[in-house]
């Protein structure tokens, strides 16, 4: 009796495990298979990959999403985040980045909305710079101070109270790399619902 008893349980847990699984990752593994890529939707360029590599490692998506929410879920559409995200906009990210907090604004499509590369760069060195009062952290490791700037190299066009005396302030190829990932943050192309 005991030993049937111990059986039925097994099975028990084991059908309360496999329906878990089914619902919520092998239906919907199924289900997005099968997406294929928007035509309008270009790969990340290798620049681009590299940038969105310092995005994960500075944590940017711990105060950032990358989902526009459907109309009546929110409001995002007042925000003019862009229309709503479809499985499709995700498929050249992996990981994704959906990102869970909204502490900042949602980036989903930031490369429409800030298109300007110096914006990017000061933002970054030092937010308050361009959004007064702003509570996002500056992130001045990716930038170096240096008496003259090399041929490529990027120099931010910074205030005379902060400009370091004698000094310029250059971005780093990881700062450039991460604004490249920004600008290519746009998924504003229309898409069949
Ligand atoms: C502690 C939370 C926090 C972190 C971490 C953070 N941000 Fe922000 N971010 C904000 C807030 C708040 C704003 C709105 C104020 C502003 O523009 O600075 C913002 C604004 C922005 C904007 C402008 C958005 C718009 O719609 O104008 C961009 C771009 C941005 N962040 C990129 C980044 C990147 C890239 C990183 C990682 C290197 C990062 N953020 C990390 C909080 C954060």
């Amino acid at each position: 009796m005991m030993f049937v008893r111990s059986f039925v349980f097994f099975l028990g847990v084991l059908a309360t495990v496999f329906f878990g699984w089914a619902a919520l990752v092998g239906i919907p593994d199924a289900m997005i298979s099968e997406i294929p890529p928007p035509e309008d939707l270009p790969r990340y360029t290798d620049v681009q990959l590299f940038g969105r590599k310092i995005y994960i490692r500075e944590g940017c998506l711990y105060c950032h999403s990358q989902q526009v929410r459907p109309e009546g879920f929110g409001s995002d559409d007042d925000r003019f985040w862009g229309r709503p995200s479809v499985p499709g906009d995700y498929v050249y990210d992996k990981p994704h980045l959906l990102g869970t907090m909204r502490t900042g604004p949602d980036l989903m499509n930031i490369g429409v909305r800030q298109p300007s590369v110096d914006w990017h760069l000061i933002h970054l060195y030092n937010p308050r710079l361009v959004s007064p009062g702003s509570i996002m952290p500056p992130y001045p490791w990716l930038f170096n101070e240096k008496p003259s700037a090399g041929p490529n190299e990027r120099v931010l066009t910074l205030p005379d109270s902060i400009a370091p005396k004698g000094n310029v302030v250059v971005a780093t190829e990881e700062a450039t790399a991460l604004t490249e990932y920004l600008l290519s943050l746009n998924r504003s192309y229309p898409v069949r619902q």
